[in-house]
This record gives C-alpha cells, structure tokens and sequence, in this order.
C-alpha cells in the first residue's frame, strides 16, 4: 500500500484524493491516511502532494517507517474523504518543517 508521511501534517493539501479511484483516503484533524486494505498501488496520488508525502511501503524513507502502522491505525478510526478541500492556513508556514510526528492529532 501507499503511506502518507510526516510532510502532511498540519498541511493537509488534500489534491491527493481527488485522484484516488479506490476512496481509500481517511481524513484527521490535520493528517491524512491511506487504508491499506483498500489502496491498489495505483501511484496516481503520489504527483499529486505538494509536499511529496506520499510513497510505496517498500520505497519509504527510514525515518518514515512509524507511518506504515499509523495509517493503518488511523484510516480505521476516520471518516472518507474524496473531495478537496482547503489546505490547513498555516500550510505554508508548516510544509518545510521536519519531525511534525508530535503535532498530529489523532
Ligand atoms: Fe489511492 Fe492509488 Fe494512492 Fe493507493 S496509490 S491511495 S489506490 S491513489
Ligand atoms: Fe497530505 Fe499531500 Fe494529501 S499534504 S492531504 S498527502 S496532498
């Protein structure tokens, strides 16, 4: 499956679902996360983060492995979400920060 990254937190561009032909984005607070039960590895959502918060399980950055149990865990408990919205407003000042993990909310 894909997994959503660190980078969106507390950006939450949204493009990514408006791609998805499965529905599997779960929208939080201020992150999204891919169902991996449901994503069929089509890599339509990846072009479409700002951020390059999307990648394949088995291509993820090393400090990124957290994100493969936390999508799971988190698309279990979230509603659908398949229509772009606005970004979060401070998305600008937050898309280049790094070690967001603690800002999410669940
Ligand atoms: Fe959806 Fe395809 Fe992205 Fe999986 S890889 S989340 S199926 S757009
Ligand atoms: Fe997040 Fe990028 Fe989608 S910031 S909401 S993964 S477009």
């Amino acid at each position: 499956a894909y997994v959503v990254t660190e980078a969106c937190i507390k950006c939450k561009y949204t493009d990514c679902v408006e791609v998805c032909p499965v529905d599997c984005f779960r929208e939080g607070p201020n992150f999204l996360a891919i169902d991996p039960d449901e994503c069929i590895d089509c890599s339509l959502c990846v072009a479409e983060c700002p951020v390059g918060a999307i990648y394949p399980e088995d291509d993820l950055p090393k400090d990124q492995a957290a994100f493969i149990k936390l999508n799971a865990e988190l698309a279990k408990n979230w509603p659908s979400i398949v229509n772009r919205v606005d970004p979060l407003p401070d998305h600008a000042d937050w898309a280049a920060v790094k070690d967001k993990l603690q800002y999410l909310e669940r």
